[in-house]
């Protein structure tokens, strides 16, 4: 158990993690910050008084201390429309920015589509961390994925072993899932990795996908796993296309959690994490998903798995997709 966890955001994302944390009592206190809603200047001023008073995070910090009896949960719950929150926090998980919406006519914009708009936010975060927790471990999962963690990284420069993207777990517990289902046989059975940045150029390896210890294409032609994989990297998308109001929260806010058990455990565990490449996977100066052991000091190890011709290729092209992205966060961050 930590001593203080702060999640940043108070979203669908946010909820889920705050509830989690405190049902799984992973720290003595949780503190949840969120600046919505907004005041809008040119409502009547009795208005902007009663939204004044309004605050999201707040909210949900008390519709969930208010069930923590019914969970035999003694966590302490925080919250506040202000960072000072997160004061003294030992780990952040930053869920800050907007999420992918439908589009009237039913499309979607790509995660890269955001930058612009939640790099701002992105600024604002990293300002709070250095102010309030400038040793928390963090965790990010605001998109886009990994050009966000890259601007952590630029604002920020902590040691890269404290700053983790999650993406890889999430893309990899889809790929899971489907291929159980294609199989029928228990998620718990299907061990699987995606790797490259949080996108439509993502790897899902197939490699390395094994049931129950046996290679994946003992159970699933080759056709269905190709159509799985491709599934798998629109896998955001379906969601967002289905919901309608928002990209998907459940799993994102669980594989966050994932990372944050295999921290707070010291678990060693191994986990596809979006982390800062330094020659590793011919990938230099850019965050991108790889395999990595994931302990008490945050990224402990990156592993070099051998992929096939077809995946390092695949992983070259995610890279490539990555480092446009963030070229294009060098160039916002000098305007
Ligand atoms: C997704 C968003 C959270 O993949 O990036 O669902």
């Amino acid at each position: 158990m930590l001593d203080k966890i702060g999640v940043i955001g108070g979203g669908f994302i946010g909820g889920v993690l705050v509830q989690e944390l405190a049902r799984r009592r992973l720290a003595r206190v949780v503190a949840v910050t969120d600046p919505a809603p907004f005041v809008n200047p040119n409502d009547p001023s009795e208005k902007q008084a009663v939204v004044r008073k309004q605050s999201v995070a707040q909210g949900k910090a008390l519709d969930i201390a208010e069930g923590a009896p019914l969970i035999g949960s003694d966590v302490v719950l925080q919250a506040s429309r202000d960072y000072d929150i997160l004061d003294g926090c030992d780990m952040v998980i930053n869920t800050a920015g907007v999420p992918r919406k439908a589009r009237a006519d039913g499309t979607f914009p790509s995660r890269e589509e955001l930058l612009a708009i939640n790099l701002k936010v992105t600024g604002e975060v990293a300002d709070a961390i250095r102010k309030h927790c400038p040793r928390a471990m963090i965790i990010s999962i605001a998109n886009p994925l990994d050009a966000i963690v890259y601007t952590l990284y630029k604002r920020l420069g902590v040691p890269k072993s404290r700053l983790l993207g999650m993406a890889g777990v999430l893309d990899s517990a889809r790929y899971r899932y489907f291929v159980a289902q294609e199989a029928g046989v228990s998620v718990e059975n299907v061990e699987a990795m995606v790797l490259g940045g949080h996108g439509d150029t993502m790897v899902p390896v197939r490699s390395c996908c094994r049931i129950a210890g046996m290679p994946v294409e003992s159970f699933i032609a080759p056709d269905r796993l190709d159509a799985i994989e491709d599934r798998t990297r629109k896998a955001g998308g379906e969601v967002v296309g289905l919901l309608g109001f928002g990209s998907a929260f459940v799993s994102p806010a669980l594989s966050a959690l994932e990372m944050a058990e295999a921290i707070i455990y010291d678990k060693k565990k191994i986990l596809a994490v979006c982390c800062l490449l330094q020659g590793e996977y011919g990938v230099r100066d850019l965050f991108v998903g790889v395999p990595a052991i994931i302990g008490k000091n945050g990224i402990e190890r990156i592993i070099e798995v051998d992929l096939t011709a077809q995946e390092k290729n695949g992983l070259a092209l995610s890279a490539d997709a990555v480092q446009k992205t963030c070229r294009e966060v060098d160039k916002l961050l000098r305007t």
